[in-house]
Parts: C-alpha cells; sequence; structure tokens
C-alpha cells in the first residue's frame, strides 16, 4: 500500500477547509493543500479573517496553517504534487434544465475531475467527499480514464462527509464513522486501505467502516434524508399540538424516551435549512424517479413539502396574530444563520419567514450575531426568492444590537437558536416595542413564562403559551364532544 504523504482538496468551503485543517492537525507527517477557484476564499483562508465561522477552527488553522496546510490558487501544481485528492466542490440544485429544482448539478464536480486528468502525471486516488448521487464514482471514473495520459491510473473512493455545520471541528476530532467505499478490487481495497490509514491516526478502527463504492454514495443521502424526517416529522406533530393544547416539547420527551426512538433531532422549530438537508433529499428523489421508483419519491418529497408549510405557518402565524395585517408594520427578526454557531445563511428559515413578511407589506429588522449585512442582503435579493430589490432595500434594515432590532417594533421573531437570544433583557425590549407586543419563539428557546409575565403575547411553535385575555388567538374552537379547547387553530 502507497504511503500518503501529500493530499489536495479541491474546494475550500465549509467541508474543504474544515476537514483538511483537522486532517493536518492529526497528521503532521502529511502536507495538505486546499484550493479554490476563488482567490477571494483563498485570501480569506491565509488571513485572520477565516471565510467561515466554525467553533474551534481558527485555532486549527493558526495551529497548522504555513506548516502543512497551505491555501491557494494553484490547483494544477496542487494536483500533480498530491499522491490523493478530495473532490469537495459544491453541488447544488439545479435551477434550470432537465432536473430543474431535483438534480444536483454536477458541473463542479465535472469540472474538477477534467481538471485533475488534464494535468495529472501520475497515479492518484481521487476522493469524493461533496455529496452525489449514486454512481457519481463511476461518471468521475469515465472522466478521468477517458482523459489520462498514457500510463497513469486513478482509483476513485466515495468518502462523505457527515459534518454538521456549527459543530464541524468537535465532529472531525471525534466522528460517529467515517464511511469509505471503493471497488472490490485489489488495487480498490488498497486505496480504501491507504485512505483508512489517514483516519486511523485519530480515530478507533471499529468507525472506520468500508463498503462498496454505491453504498456508501447512498448512505449519506439516506442519512440526511433520515434526519430530515425527524425533523419535519415532529414539526408536523408541533401542528397538531398547537390545534389540540398539547405541548410539543412533551411530547418530543415521551417519545424520544423510547430507545428506538432516541432523544435526538426532535426538537420542533420553524423548519430546517442549510445547504445540503433539502438538496440532499431532492437528489435522493430524482434518483428515485429516474430509477421508476415514483411512490419511494413521493415519499421522500413530502419530508420537504413539510418544511416547506412550517415556515410558511409560521409567518402567517405573525401575520393572523397582528390582527391579521403586517402591512407597514415592524417585525424584527433575530437570527438570519441557518441554525447556531454558524454564519451560513444557505436555505435559512430566517429568509422565507423575511420573503412572507415583506410579501404582506411588513417592515423588516433583522439581527445575527455572526451572518454579515452584506450577505443578509444578497440572500434577499437572489433573483431565484423572486422578491423585488428596490421593495427589500426599502423595507428591511440591518441592526448590529438586538436591542436597537426590536426598538418600536410590533413583534420580534426568533429565527435561529443562538444561545444569547436567551440573556436578552426583554425587559428593556419589552418597554422599548409597540404595544400589544408580540413574542413569537421559532426555536422554542425562550423563557415563555417570564415573556408572559413581562407583558409579551407569546406565540411558540408547538404550543399553546398563556398570553393576554384579549388574545386575537383565543378561537374558542369545540372540540368533538362540543366542548370549548383551550387551544388556537392557527393554520
Ligand atoms: P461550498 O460552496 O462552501 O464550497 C465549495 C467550494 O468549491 C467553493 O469555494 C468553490 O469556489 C469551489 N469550487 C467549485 N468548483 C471548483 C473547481 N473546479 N476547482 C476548484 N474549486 C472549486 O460547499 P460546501 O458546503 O463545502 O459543500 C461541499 C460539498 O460537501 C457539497 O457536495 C455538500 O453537499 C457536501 N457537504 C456539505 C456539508 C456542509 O455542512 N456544508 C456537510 C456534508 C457534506
Amino acid at each position: 500500500m502507497k504511503e500518503i504523504k501529500t493530499i489536495t482538496c479541491i474546494g475550500a468551503g465549509y467541508v474543504g477547509g474544515p476537514t483538511c485543517s483537522v486532517i493536518a492537525q492529526k497528521c503532521p507527517g502529511v502536507n495538505v493543500h486546499v484550493v479554490d477557484l476563488s482567490q477571494e476564499r483563498i485570501d480569506a483562508w491565509n488571513s485572520d479573517s477565516l471565510p467561515i465561522y466554525e467553533p474551534g477552527l481558527k485555532e486549527v488553522v493558526e495551529e497548522t496553517r504555513g506548516k502543512n496546510l497551505f491555501f491557494s490558487t494553484k490547483i494544477d501544481e496542487a494536483i500533480n504534487e498530491a499522491d490523493l485528492i478530495f473532490i469537495s466542490v459544491n453541488t447544488p440544485t439545479k435551477n434550470f434544465g432537465l432536473g430543474k429544482g431535483r438534480a444536483p448539478d454536477l458541473k463542479y464536480i465535472e469540472s474538477a475531475a477534467r481538471n485533475i486528468a488534464n494535468v495529472a502525471r501520475e497515479n492518484k486516488i481521487v476522493v469524493e467527499k461533496s455529496t452525489v448521487p449514486v454512481k457519481a464514482a463511476e461518471s468521475i471514473s469515465r472522466i478521468l480514464k477517458c482523459n489520462r495520459k498514457a500510463g497513469i491510473r486513478y482509483q476513485v473512493l466515495s468518502n462523505p462527509e457527515f459534518l454538521a455545520e456549527g459543530t464541524a471541528i468537535k465532529d472531525l476530532l471525534n466522528p460517529d464513522r467515517i464511511l469509505i467505499g471503493g471497488e472490490q478490487t485489489p488495487e480498490g481495497k488498497e486505496a480504501v486501505d491507504a485512505l483508512a490509514s489517514i483516519y486511523a491516526q485519530w480515530i478507533d478502527d471499529e468507525r472506520i467502516i468500508k463498503t462498496n463504492t454505491w453504498s456508501s454514495e447512498l448512505s449519506k443521502l439516506a442519512a440526511n434524508a433520515f434526519l430530515a424526517q425527524r425533523v419535519s416529522s415532529i414539526n408536523s406533530i408541533s401542528a397538531v399540538c398547537e390545534a389540540t393544547g398539547a405541548d410539543v416539547d412533551e411530547v418530543a420527551k415521551a417519545i424520544g424516551l423510547d430507545n428506538r426512538i432516541g432523544k435526538k433531532f426532535l426538537k420542533a422549530g420553524v423548519g430546517f435549512g442549510g445547504s445540503c438537508f433539502q438538496k440532499d433529499v431532492l437528489n435522493l428523489v430524482y434518483l428515485c424517479e429516474a430509477l421508476n421508483l415514483s411512490e419511494v419519491g413521493a415519499y421522500w418529497h413530502q419530508v420537504i413539502s413539510m418544511n416547506e408549510y412550517q415556515k410558511k405557518r409560521f409567518a402567517s402565524l405573525i401575520v393572523k396574530c397582528l390582527f391579521n395585517t403586517v402591512t407597514g408594520k415592524k417585525i424584527s427578526i433575530l437570527g438570519f444563520a441557518f441554525k447556531k454557531d454558524t454564519g451560513d445563511t444557505r436555505e435559512s428559515p430566517a429568509i422565507y419567514v423575511t420573503k412572507y413578511l415583506l410579501e404582506e407589506g411588513a417592515k423588516i429588522s433583522i439581527y445575527d450575531p455572526k451572518v454579515k449585512a452584506k450577505q443578509i442582503m444578497m440572500d434577499l435579493t437572489d433573483p431565484q426568492l423572486g422578491l423585488d430589490p428596490e421593495k427589500v432595500h426599502k423595507l428591511v434594515t440591518i441592526e448590529k444590537d438586538p436591542y436597537e432590532c426590536c426598538q418600536k417594533s410590533h413583534a420580534f421573531a426568533v429565527c435561529t437558536e443562538w444561545n444569547e437570544f436567551q440573556e436578552l433583557d426583554y425587559a428593556r425590549i419589552y418597554q422599548s416595542m409597540l404595544k400589544p407586543a408580540f413574542a413569537f419563539d421559532g426555536r422554542l428557546i425562550l423563557d415563555h413564562d417570564k415573556l408572559v409575565r413581562i407583558g409579551f403575547q407569546v406565540e411558540a411553535i408547538g404550543k399553546c403559551v398563556h398570553s393576554l385575555p384579549d388574545s386575537p388567538m383565543e378561537s374558542g374552537i369545540n372540540d368533538i364532544f362540543g366542548k370549548q379547547l383551550l387551544a388556537r387553530n392557527r393554520s
């Protein structure tokens, strides 16, 4: 088995950057080059202000950068030096042509593979780190074989990444498992072992799983589909809770204590976001449809539909509570990142909640501790979102301070579960808001009783929080026995 001395990673994003930083830290004998087309991104990796925020990342980069970790745009050079190449480029959902809105766009993967074939002068192990459809390795292999220089051999492996943003460094240092798929040939197995030997420098053998390539590719899509499904499942139950008076946190605890179900990933909220869940479920749906498994595709597509419903439901609840009109009213959005401890806003529910409220004519004020104002404006004026950029600039303000953000607003809505939102001085916020002052907890992180005592009308996903007696939501619907339900019908 050839020892891996130099690794190159094509793509210096949320996956490539942190993954390679940890490999460099744990394998001091290996030189790691992270390359990207974007000079701006590479410059940021080489600066004090890294392009992404992840707890613990800065420390790892500072320890290794310039020693055995290098960031550059010299892609061809880095390909040639490498024994093993990770392809860690983006695989977004296609927004045009065949498979629009479902299929992953593999143009970046293809261009990385062609680049390798064009410049490599020695044998290489090429590893799919990006999330790809099943059989993508076959396409990469074909591109490499059809374009290779004489005598050069490639082994293509699948090694999907399971890190979660916000806990990336922790996940990379102590992963639940490492999955490596390869060809079931002596050369394929040798390549799998070579990559496994890198991870074995800090991860026990039992957690390094070796499979055939297709199992590995499918496992990544299936894992994300299962995770997204859990979120959509508990969110669907949250709607039932609101309509009946059950409390979704109590229900989640009761069902999660069953060992077969487990406690994790049962937190109801305004919906899942991030660059992966939606894209990967859609990828699976597209695959099923292409394989003539339309019922399976429809089953998984429902996970996405439920997520859409949840985001819309939350925005509608805001409109409904504010006396059925938000036109000209200031509403404060607390949190714009798709989850806490990251500055990533891709597919963030906050984008869609803001969009629905803007369409209703609300004035929106946004605060997030890590997302830059420029990013928020880029998200809201993205042509794919369909908002009029002029309207966005007129109606949206971005604040650097949560108290400023809530000043003179009719309502605030928590869209990201940042810890600091639990520590805010809500009495001060209440004083500065218009009355009645509404608090919408889309992440179930606030102390609702305390907010009610301060004077807020509190609305939370999956709960019927007691509020002012003249609440517009106390609709007094009857249950099947004719008794009045306490709960409010929010759908
Ligand atoms: P990203 O968009 O942050 O980074 C991708 C980078 O690749 C960009 O900087 C882009 O400029 C670069 N790139 C594209 N084509 C290139 C080429 N031909 N040569 C050189 N550089 C090129 O994407 P992210 O989030 O790092 O995701 C990468 C892959 O990993 C995706 O397939 C994603 O589904 C998967 N993944 C992402 C996770 C996440 O939490 N973000 C977790 C697990 C997997």
